[in-house]
């Protein structure tokens, strides 16, 4: 029997109905004579609260509450890559041809393309036995990315009937499998409800970094396959940015792009922007191994609470057919303030500035989805997390930024002063954090060098001490430090200006190979010890600065080529040329 309800409230996003007893929460429901997509999130007796993610402006008391009899859930097969959805998997390309510039009303849900043919090849055999997580096919998606066909999770049997390899679209059957008198039939794609983490083998240590060629995050803070990381800023410090830095470069094979509004006109940018970039590795449209959603600030919110889910479980879904995937959201903040809104529909105890009770765990429930993981095909995969939180006036002692803090390990603190100077990637290195050094240790000795770390460690110190000195510095003035400790700050100057400054816009310093980091930060470190070296012998810091020297490594970020460093090579000659020569003269 079909159920029914009526509604009998309406308040934004957020309705009420009657006559619900036999519904089930997170179910989702189609809500008045438009079929606007919903999902119950209270249930009390004969009533139910539903968060409907279209306009509800057409909605009138009386309607009818249908249930769809299955929970929020995201289409997961061919047809994602190059795509861009809203919060619900609904594809914003194919509605925009129908309206321009907002989603109609009781489009329904569509998602990925139904009729589109896709040429599969199978992979298995009449009689093989196959489990959960198995690969029984590939599909080459885009020209970048093989989409693996996967058994969906808690399905096995023997394979009783297969297509030969052609052309098929998503809702054609491909395979049957037969356990104990049940038959499933095996399409391209499989359902999967959003809320619910898709299950994997088993979770492996993290070990490996995401390397993304920006000096300050792969030599200093480094991220790791499977690892979370956020990037809290204010308005205009380079969030967004940075995030897209890290779709074009880190190396992870797929990258889903979650763009909550940050401005009304945000999203159009997103895309608008996205498909223009080139991926570097192939040349290509970056897009080809890009799913894009977005929620543009004027979107339903309902739709942006959803949205996280619906990145996160493609995400795992690409992870799942063995890939590295990283997700980026941006931002976070805008989802927690629709979180806000909804629990304030609702009527809820308000907690912290208006966030529900709830905020934290929520938080934690879309971290704790990252992961590097033995998939069920027995391959590995991993979701990287990457959030940007936007804390009003960049005041990181806030509910979203602090809750988020709690759940992350990589934490990459945006500066309005740095953005101010023209400091960019505005990292401050002072109170940002990557939890994963130890972890990564071993892999940086054994792919890098063994002292990666070590150097690492003695470059942060001495940015450290710098900082100490500063504030002396501002007291009384650079001339009263003895020479030694104006070395740390002309060196210190150095490493700011000649590494940790990196600009995007900069065809060779856009991207920068992990040894030519390595290599730039370590020549840096061999200048400062041996200047240090000769200052004992009480030779003035006028003459053991020689601006030469210093301008050449200044420079060496753009006249270093990425594939070639032996320009490096001729930086150690001057060193040791020029201080072999200042000390000789010195010691005569
Ligand atoms: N790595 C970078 N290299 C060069 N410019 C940068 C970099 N990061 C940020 N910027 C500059 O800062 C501006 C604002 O950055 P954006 O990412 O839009 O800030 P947010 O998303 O935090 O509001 C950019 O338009 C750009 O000019
Ligand atoms: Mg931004």
């Amino acid at each position: 029997m079909e159920k029914k309800g009526k509604i009998n409230m309406i308040n934004g996003p957020v309705i009420s109905g009657t006559n619900m007893s036999n519904f089930k929460m997170r179910e989702m429901v189609m809500v008045g004579d438009n079929k606007l997509i919903g999902e119950v999130i209270i249930l009390d007796g004969e009533n139910g609260t539903i968060q409907v993610y279209e306009e509800t402006e057409g909605l009138r008391i009386g309607e009818e509450i249908v249930s769809t009899e299955k929970p929020l859930s995201v289409k997961l097969g061919p047809g994602m890559l190059g795509n861009m959805f809203d919060g619900i998997q609904r594809p914003l390309l194919e509605i925009n041809k129908i309206n321009k510039n907002y989603i109609p009303e009781g489009i329904g849900l569509i998602s990925i393309d139904e009729e589109r043919l896709w040429s599969v090849e199978m992979l298995v055999s009449v009689g093989d036995q196959l489990n959960q997580g198995d690969i029984f096919g590939v599909v080459q998606e885009t020209s970048l990315i093989k989409h693996k066909l996967l058994v969906p999770p808690g399905v096995s049997g023997l394979v009783t009937s297969i297509v030969k390899n052609g052309f098929y679209n998503i809702e054609e059957v491909l395979l049957t499998l037969e356990d104990n008198n049940n038959i499933h039939e095996l399409k391209m794609y499989h359902e999967w409800p959003v809320r619910e983490p898709r299950p994997v083998k088993s979770r492996k240590e993290i070990q490996i970094p995401l390397i993304t060629g920006q000096r300050v995050l792969d030599m200093l803070f480094p991220l790791a396959k499977g690892g979370t990381c956020a990037i809290p800023g204010g308005f205009g410090t380079g969030k967004t940015m940075t995030q897209h830095q890290l779709a074009k470069w880190s190396d992870a094979d797929i990258i889903v792009y979650i763009g909550c509004g940050e401005r009304g006109n945000e999203m159009t940018e997103v895309l608008e922007d996205f498909p223009k970039l080139i991926d570097p590795k192939t040349n290509k449209p970056l897009m080809g191994r890009t799913v894009l959603i977005g929620n543009t600030s004027n979107m339903p919110v309902a739709a942006r609470e959803a949205s996280i889910y619906t990145g996160i479980t493609i995400a795992e879904y690409f992870r799942d057919m063995g890939y590295d995937v990283a997700i980026m959201a941006d931002s976070t903040s805008r989802w927690a303030e629709a979180l806000r809104e909804i629990s304030g529909r609702l009527e809820e105890m308000p907690a912290e500035e208006g966030y529900p009770a709830y905020l934290s765990s929520r938080i934690a429930e879309f971290y704790e989805r990252a992961g590097y993981v033995e998939t069920y095909s027995g391959n590995t995969g991993s979701v990287s997390i990457i959030g940007a939180v936007s804390p009003p006036g960049g005041d990181f002692s806030e509910p979203v930024t602090e809750n988020t803090k709690r759940f992350i390990n990589v934490f990459l603190a945006l500066d309005k002063e740095l953005a101010y100077e023209r400091h960019y990637p505005s990292i401050n290195w002072l109170n940002s954090y990557s939890g994963y050094i130890n972890v990564l240790q071993k892999w940086y000795e054994e792919n890098l060098a063994d002292d990666a770390i070590t150097l690492r460690n003695n470059i942060l110190e001495l940015l450290y001490e710098e900082n100490k000195l500063q504030e002396i510095v501002m007291l009384v003035g650079e001339d009263v430090l003895p020479d030694d400790q104006r070395l740390i700050l002309e060196v210190s100057k150095l490493i700011k200006v000649g590494f940790l400054q990196q600009n995007a816009f900069h065809d060779l310093d856009t991207y920068v190979p992990l040894e030519k980091q390595y290599r730039m930060l370590k020549v840096i470190y061999y200048l400062y010890e041996k200047a240090k070296e000769v200052l004992k012998l009480n030779i003035p810091i006028s003459q053991v600065k020689n601006q030469e020297i210093f301008d050449e490594i200044v420079k060496m970020k753009y006249t270093v080529l990425n594939d070639d460093l032996s320009k490096i090579d001729q930086i150690y000659d001057s060193i040791n040329d020029y201080y072999n020569k200042l000390e000789k003269k010195y010691l005569k």
